[in-house]
């Protein structure tokens, strides 16, 4: 079998993850890198074998099967534009973008071409996550409780909302995401934000938000995020039904029923693993395993934006779901 050769688009930190699971797969090459920082593209082309290009442009006629968009969530767009007119499958980290007009715009153009997609919500490929939609099967979810209580993470676009997004589009999208895997779809939700920013240089992104949320089901939730704290204390989805508590994290999950309280360790490494495996199988007409193709995305980047607008406006808002049912 001939190997699968993959281009980076963005060379951070993220990209970096996905370059060294991606070079640990069987028959998967890292063969070229882009990014406007040319030395990070090249010291990642360095670590993996492949070649650093100037752009991309260049980087997607270098004749790959595949390209991964790494870039912060103020520079999405262009790279997406390019990957789908050169009709190459398209692997995005999150989110999907700081806005919804860029979102939908290229979730349309996914649609037309049919191309593999995938986002990197990795958390769906937890085995707990799995045993705890398993637990919910015959038991209606009543309330959901997510947090994302972190530090400012360590790139300087992060503390700035014109460039994250905010803490909840850009980091609880995962809880967000989880949420709705485990409780269906969001109908509404409402939110305030403190209005005082982390103790950054320069910050203006909201150092506290909390929120309810309302899902179509009839369950109700909250989400709370914070970005205050020197260290991550804890990111995860609490899930309640009759006779049932489940608490999900990265590492873990914690089961109490009848029967008393049991814990599943998990290790996120083999999420991480998976979800790059999954899109590298469908990119080769190997398995349908993606989780998270773009449009599904799509979904929780509109209730991640609704959280954003209802903390803003401090009005409830509707995620704009109805808009992206074509998609
Ligand atoms: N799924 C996950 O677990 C996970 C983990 C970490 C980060 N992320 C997401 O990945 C994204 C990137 O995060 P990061 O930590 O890698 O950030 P980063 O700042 O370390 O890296 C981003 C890179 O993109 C480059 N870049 C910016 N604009 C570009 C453009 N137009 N074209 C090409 N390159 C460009 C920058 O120079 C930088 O090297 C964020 O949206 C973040 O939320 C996801």
């Amino acid at each position: 079998m001939a190997g699968t050769r993959v281009g980076m688009i963005g060379a951070g930190g993220v990209a970096q993850r996905h370059a060294r699971v991606l070079s640990g797969l069987p028959g998967v090459q890292v063969v070229g890198v882009t990014d406007v920082v040319p030395a990070a593209a090249q010291s990642l082309a360095d670590a993996h074998g492949g070649r650093a290009f100037p752009d991309v442009e260049a980087l997607l006629g270098s004749g790959l099967d595949a390209a991964y968009v790494c870039v912060p969530p103020f520079a999405h767009g262009d790279a997406e534009r390019a990957v789908v007119a050169a009709g190459l499958p398209l692997f995005v980290e999150k989110p999907i973008s700081l806005d919804w007009d860029t979102a939908t715009e290229i979730a349309g153009l996914i649609a037309k071409s049919e191309l593999v997609t995938a986002v990197g919500h990795h958390w769906r490929y937890l085995a707990i996550v799995e045993q705890a939609r398993a637990l919910l099967r015959d038991r209606p979810v009543r309330l959901v409780t997510g947090a994302w209580l972190d530090k400012v993470p360590p790139v300087s676009w992060w503390p700035h909302q014109d460039r994250s997004g905010g803490p909840v589009v850009e980091q609880a999208a995962h809880v967000l995401d989880l949420a709705r895997h485990l409780a269906g779809e969001i109908t509404e939700v409402t939110a305030a934000g403190n209005g005082t920013p982390p103790p950054v240089d320069g910050a203006d992104v909201d150092g506290a938000t909390a929120a309810t949320l309302r899902f179509a089901s009839g369950a109700v939730g909250t989400l709370a995020a914070t970005c205050v704290l020197g260290w991550k204390e804890r990111a995860g989805l609490e899930v309640y039904a009759d006779g049932l508590a489940l608490a999900v994290t990265e590492t873990g999950l914690v089961v109490r029923d009848a029967d008393g309280p049991r814990t599943v360790d998990s290790d996120p490494e083999t999420a991480r693993i998976a979800v790059d495996q999954a899109f590298i199988d469908a990119v080769r007409g190997d398995g349908d395993d993606v989780r998270v193709p773009y449009a599904e995305a799509l979904r929780t980047h509109a209730v991640a934006l609704a959280v954003a607008e209802a903390a803003a406006t401090g009005r409830a808002v509707t995620p704009r779901t109805a808009e992206v049912s074509h998609v």
